[in-house]
């Protein structure tokens, strides 16, 4: 059990011994704070901050290096995924991880599911959390700002999950509405009870914070293709930590994996924007936009995001999950070939109530049509484990 804040936080780590005008100290001396407020960036202040914070966290009463070789045992344990499905709301839903996970994914986390409203509303669980035997490792994500609340929804969740993770990255207004995400920021003591109430109390193995995923852009950086995730920033993290480390932001094709692994020495990565228009990524595909020129030749073209997304609407007929998640998915895979065609893309959005008969005789009309922009296969080597991407195509039925 982890609490990897998926986006740059170095402030989950912190003292417990501390009062709040010492832990600010501590995770930002002078100096460093000077340079925080050049560079924005939280995640470079305080390296040293962090492995204290993870020497004198209680997490379950262990101390020092008994609680590293636990979060590596538990990370062992799971095969030490490294390509991974990030969390996204609406988006790394059930259906859409077992895609990802049949193209080469090792990992995945859920969307960030609001912990008071589990807690209190069964429809909203039964909703929003869905999980199959085979959707292992898997990392479930909550917003909270109350660790007893956090807690109970946590529990709720464990028996059926890898680790419990704590958003401490949203940087949207909601989350700043609702005082969670990347606005604990603003309250380090609470996010201090957050992770040591779910340390101590939670049954799951593991508990304490043993993983932590950093996406390397700030909470005013909220666009991802405008601003470059920095990976140097999630470096100092990686070095600074003796548990594993998960780097996010920019990977976009299994070349980024390799280098985003080598530049940080993380020990696996995050996709999200990328992941959605094209979910077999960690297989080697590859967009047109990121085929180099001349490269085109040596590249196979052996899939389309047609294809996956009949094998999406396939998962999705199995596992079920709102229609407008399944729109969104939609909007993300065919993206390219609604440009090409934008009547198909209007008489879809004109469908108040969408039935998977109408969906597959969609990508039949845009075929017929003539329509197909196609994946590139490239083989990467990653330096990954025996499960490497490629060798992972298998079918979902
Ligand atoms: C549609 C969408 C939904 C997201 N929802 C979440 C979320 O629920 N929790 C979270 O921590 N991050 C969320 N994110 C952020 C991603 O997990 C990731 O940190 C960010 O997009 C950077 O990765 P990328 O450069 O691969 O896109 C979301 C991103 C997208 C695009």
């Amino acid at each position: 059990m982890a609490f990897s804040p998926s986006q740059t936080q170095i402030h989950t780590l912190i003292p417990h011994s501390n009062s709040p005008e010492d832990l600010d100290d501590l995770l930002c001396s002078n100096q460093q704070q000077e340079e925080l407020q050049k560079q924005q960036k939280c995640l470079l202040s305080a390296p040293d901050a962090l492995s204290s914070f993870l020497d004198s966290s209680p997490s379950r009463c262990l101390t020092g290096e008994a609680r590293f070789e636990r979060a590596w045992a538990h990370w062992n344990k799971l095969g030490r995924p490294k390509l991974i499905v990030a969390p996204m709301v609406d988006n790394s839903e059930l259906p859409f991880r077992m895609l990802c996970r049949k193209y080469g994914a090792e990992a995945a986390y859920t969307p960030m599911l609001h912990s008071r409203i589990f807690t209190e509303n069964e429809k909203y669980r039964n909703e929003e959390f869905t999980t199959c035997k085979e959707d292992r490792p898997l990392f479930v994500q909550f917003c909270a700002n109350n660790p007893d609340t956090l807690l109970e929804a946590a529990r709720k969740v464990e028996p059926y999950c890898d680790y419990v993770d704590i958003n401490l990255g949203c940087p949207q207004r909601i989350a700043r509405r609702g005082n969670y995400g990347a606005f604990l920021m603003n309250n380090l003591p609470l996010i201090k009870s957050l992770v040591e109430k779910l340390a101590v109390n939670l049954n799951v193995p593991d508990a304490g914070c043993s993983l932590l995923a950093v996406h390397g852009r700030t909470r005013d950086e909220k666009d991802g293709k405008k601003f470059r995730a920095d990976w140097n920033a999630i470096r100092a993290v990686k070095n600074a930590l003796k548990i594993p480390v998960l780097a996010n932001g920019n990977i976009r094709h299994m070349d980024d994996v390799q280098h985003c692994l080598e530049e940080t020495g993380a020990d696996g990565v995050l996709s999200a924007e990328t992941l959605l228009e094209n979910p077999a990524l960690f297989s080697g595909f590859r967009t047109s936009e990121w085929v180099v020129e001349g490269e085109d030749s040596n590249m196979q073209r052996k899939l389309d995001q047609a294809d996956i997304l009949l094998d999406y609407l396939k998962l999705c007929e199995r596992y079920p999950v709102p229609w407008r998640m399944i729109r969104s998915h939609v909007h993300k895979m065919l993206g390219d070939w609604f440009r090409l065609q934008p009547q198909i893309r209007e008489d879809f959005n004109s469908q108040s109530k969408i039935t998977f008969e109408f969906l597959y005789n969609m990508v039949d009309r845009l075929r017929d049509l003539g329509v197909g922009l196609p994946l590139y296969l490239k083989d990467t080597h990653v330096g990954i484990s025996a499960n490497a991407p490629s060798a992972q195509l298998h079918d979902t039925n």
